[in-house]
């Protein structure tokens, strides 16, 4: 018999299923068994949950890895690593690596360092064009073959609308979402942070809210037009989300994610000019952010996915025109989430977790083994203690690179402890800033 292992006495959320309850969890070899023990069963190990939540396990569908070509970043081991830190059980990674995931090859790199590594699990997308140049399809069926669970050229976008029409027919064929990166580039050259009157008082180049809007509003059509499924990432504005909330009423094939630094910071933020602020789409204003938490409450947008984006200091450091876009995100969701959404009673616990569990498993379409805790699922799971308090200190960030605006938040709840698979690879003691696993 496989190894049998306990989760007792936490609070148990399944949204999947509508489940949340105080209950034991039982585990068996890499599968979930379910509430109750299989008959006769003696555990193998037991993990005492009393006052944790005990979830199914988070996944993140949105991560930048930097291998291979900018290993100073991050690597795939370190990248999957602080996923566990921040509980992630699974995480999709971006392929704007240099070079890019264009092939087979390629997408067979990124699974193998993963395996290799035994952190969190790492599912690759691959390039919509060749070498993410925007110019010819790399060869989705192939990348698909290999393991590609998305295709985007995110930290760009797909800007040439007959090519992203192309995309979003042939995807279809393997039922595999196209995940774009909104922003129409000639309107945004050197644009720095949102434009705004913010922007106009710090004098800094500002990239217009429409940028985003009118590819959100493109691509939309788009996938009404050939029946594909766009997914529209790191959603930051108010009219963005009303175009998503129009196209989804229409009943078109699209979805959206929010970002954890759109739904806690604003471009009021960038007064410090601390490039830790800069990210590509920019902090918006309040307004926006309000939008886009409204969006979260009301289904609009589907799912929470951090864009985890490492840059080592000696690039991140500098000016703020100088230094690249993009922060870090996975061992920071939590508490923001948690003071962005739960705190000020804007969802609840159960709603939080399914954005980050069964909507990511159904885009990435795992949702028969990924995403909740039925029996016979993946067993991934997560511990959160909901209120746990914490500093954020990049001293003991996993992560190869520091590139966080939260760097010295006091903040409250975190993940204490990541399952993958039926193991136990990340256990934090319950009462000190100690790793026991
Ligand atoms: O801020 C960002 N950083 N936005 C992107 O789209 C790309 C990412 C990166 O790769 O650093
Ligand atoms: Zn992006």
């Amino acid at each position: 018999m496989a190894r049998l292992t306990v989760i007792r006495g936490g609070r148990l959320i399944d949204p999947d299923q509508g489940l949340d309850l105080i209950a034991d969890l039982w585990l068996e070899g890499s599968r979930v068994v379910g509430l109750e023990p299989p008959p006769g069963a003696v555990p193998d190990k037991i993990i005492d949950a009393t006052g944790l939540l005990v979830t199914p396990g988070l996944i993140d569908i949105h991560v930048h890895l930097r291998e291979p070509g900018n290993e100073e970043d991050e690597t795939i081991a370190t990248g999957a690593d602080a996923a566990l830190a921040g509980g992630w059980t699974t995480i999709v990674s971006m392929p704007n690596t240099r070079p890019p995931i264009d092939t087979p090859a390629a997408v067979e790199f990124v699974i193998l360092q993963a395996k290799r590594a035994g952190k969190a699990q790492v599912l690759p997308s691959a390039c919509v064009s060749k070498n993410r140049a925007g110019e010819e399809l790399a060869e989705l069926g192939k990348l698909y073959e290999a393991g590609a669970v998305a295709f985007t050229d995110d930290g760009a976008p797909v800007s040439h609308a007959g090519l992203m029409r192309r995309a979003l027919e042939y995807s279809k064929m393997f039922d595999v979402p196209i995940y774009q990166h909104c922003q129409v580039m000639e309107l945004t050259v050197g644009g720095l942070m949102n434009e705004g009157d913010v922007s106009l008082r710090l004098g800094l180049p500002g990239m217009p809210p429409v940028a985003e809007e009118i590819m959100v509003a493109r691509d939309i059509m788009l996938a009404e037009l050939t029946g594909g499924h766009v997914h529209i990432q790191h959603l930051s504005t108010a009219r963005s989300v009303e175009l998503v909330r129009e196209g989804k009423k229409r009943g078109i094939r699209v979805t959206a994610e929010a970002c954890p630094h759109h739904i806690s910071l604003t471009d009021e933020n960038l007064a410090t000019f601390d490039s830790n602020f800069k990210m590509n789409p920019p902090l918006r204003t309040a307004r926006d952010v309000e939008a886009v938490i409204q969006g979260l409450i009301d289904g609009t947008i589907d799912l929470i996915a951090t864009d985890h984006a490492p840059h080592a200091p000696e690039k991140k450091n500098r000016e703020l025109d100088q230094a690249p876009f993009g922060i870090l995100g996975l061992e920071t969701m939590m508490p923001i989430v948690r003071s962005s959404l739960i705190e000020p009673g804007l969802l609840t616990w159960p709603e939080v977790i399914a954005k980050l569990t069964i909507e990511p498993a159904k885009l990435i379409r795992r949702q028969q083994y990924k995403g909740h805790l039925r029996p016979g699922a993946d067993a991934d799971v997560t511990l959160i203690d909901p209120d746990r308090a914490w500093t954020i200190d990049t001293a003991g960030f996993r992560s190869k690179s520091i590139n966080t605006p939260y760097q010295g938040w006091n903040v409250k709840g975190r993940a204490v402890g990541t399952i993958v698979s039926g193991e136990l690879r990340y256990m934090l003691d319950p009462h000190r800033e100690t790793v026991m696993v």
